[in-house]
């Protein structure tokens, strides 16, 4: 198949581009480096530098490559920068949904698989997560993301895009080529390798939640295996559509990921206890059975591989990608 994919460059989106590379798909990458790394750009695979609000470029695109389908990654999506700057991430993250729904649609690619996220839940009244639970985002960047998922559904009704939603739950790992670096950084198992590298503390926002360890717990799904996801979601199109959650079900606490790190390196962490940030529900786990009947999906790798993914490549690349 011959896909566009959007926001390649970027973390979740360059390692996508590697496997679908190497399962024989053909790839364009379209993204804007505005977070992105030309370097994390396979060899092989074109990058087009364009803002995907530019649904003329991205026809354009979509056309010369005759691209039969679209990955569409690019969005900004850092929950707090959403609710300082809720109009930029409008902009960005709906506006370019539809302008890639309609630059597919006029290019003749008929398929599409979304990136979504857990955001879209809010707090969660149980857990695990079912994707038929209500969809309640307590942020702009998950009512975003919940507004490209609407915005799909109407293309579907319409029939004018097959199209499938992945709502990640928290990513992380590397593929050995492709890893994380982004700047700032926002999420936890890269910011605890950095620390326990470099000697410095990492903060625990609240360790009184109603969990077993007082810390949060998150579901942590290994980059690889969300780009897995990716592929069986394109290759399903158009018999299977709709909305997934894309976890592994089983949920881990920061003290169990600061341990996970520790184990992983060698080295010890100085963790400091910081007061609860707003907005953190205490559990987020993904129900994720649907993915498994319906896509044919299954997380294979531990968090305790993701770590050491993440680890062997932050030593391979100390700057992240600015080093070369
Ligand atoms: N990282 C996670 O844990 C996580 C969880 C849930 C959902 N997601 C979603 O997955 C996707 C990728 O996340 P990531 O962590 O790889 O982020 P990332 O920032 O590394 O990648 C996003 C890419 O989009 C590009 N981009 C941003 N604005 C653009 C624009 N206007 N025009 C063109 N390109 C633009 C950036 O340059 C970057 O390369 C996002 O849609 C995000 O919302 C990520």
């Amino acid at each position: 198949m011959r896909v566009l994919v959007t926001g390649g460059a970027g973390y979740i989106g360059s390692v996508i581009c590697a496997r679908l590379t190497a399962r024989g798909h053909d790839v364009v990458v379209y993204d804007d480096l505005s977070r992105g790394h030309a370097e994390a750009v396979a060899a092989g695979v074109t990058l087009v530098r364009g803002d995907v609000r530019d649904a003329d470029l991205l026809r354009e695109t979509l056309t010369d490559a005759r691209c039969e389908a679209v990955v569409h990654m690019a969005a900004l999506a850092e929950v707090a920068e959403s609710v300082a700057e809720p109009e930029r991430y409008r902009s960005v993250n709906v506006d370019g949904t539809a302008a890639v729904i309609a630059a597919a649609g006029a290019a003749g690619a008929a398929r599409l698989v979304f990136s979504s996220t857990a955001a879209v839940y809010g707090a969660p009244g149980r857990t695990p997560i079912d994707e038929r639970d209500p969809l309640a985002p307590e942020n702009p960047y998950g009512e975003t993301k919940l507004a490209g998922e609407r915005l799909l559904e109407q293309a579907r009704s319409r029939g004018v895009l097959a199209s499938t939603a992945l709502r990640f739950f928290n990513a992380c790992g590397a593929d050995g080529v492709h890893g994380e670096d982004h700047d700032p950084e926002s999420h936890l198992v890269p910011l605890a390798l950095r620390a326990a590298r470099d000697g410095t503390a990492i903060r625990v926002f609240g360790t009184d939640y109603p969990t077993p360890d007082g810390t949060c717990v998150r579901d942590y799904v290994h980059v690889a295996d969300l780009a897995d996801a990716h592929i069986a979601a394109l290759e399903t199109l158009p018999g299977v559509q709709g909305s997934f959650n894309l976890g592994t079900g089983h949920g881990d606490s920061v003290r169990a990921v600061l341990d996970t790190v520790e184990s992983v390196t060698g080295l010890s962490l100085s963790r400091e206890t910081a007061p609860r940030r707003a907005g953190d529900p205490p559990v987020l786990v993904a129900g994720n059975r649907r993915a498994q009947l319906e896509l044919g999906w299954r997380p294979r790798r531990s968090l305790k591989d993701a770590v050491a993914d993440a680890w062997v490549w932050m030593c391979r690349h100390p700057e992240g990608y600015a080093a070369g």
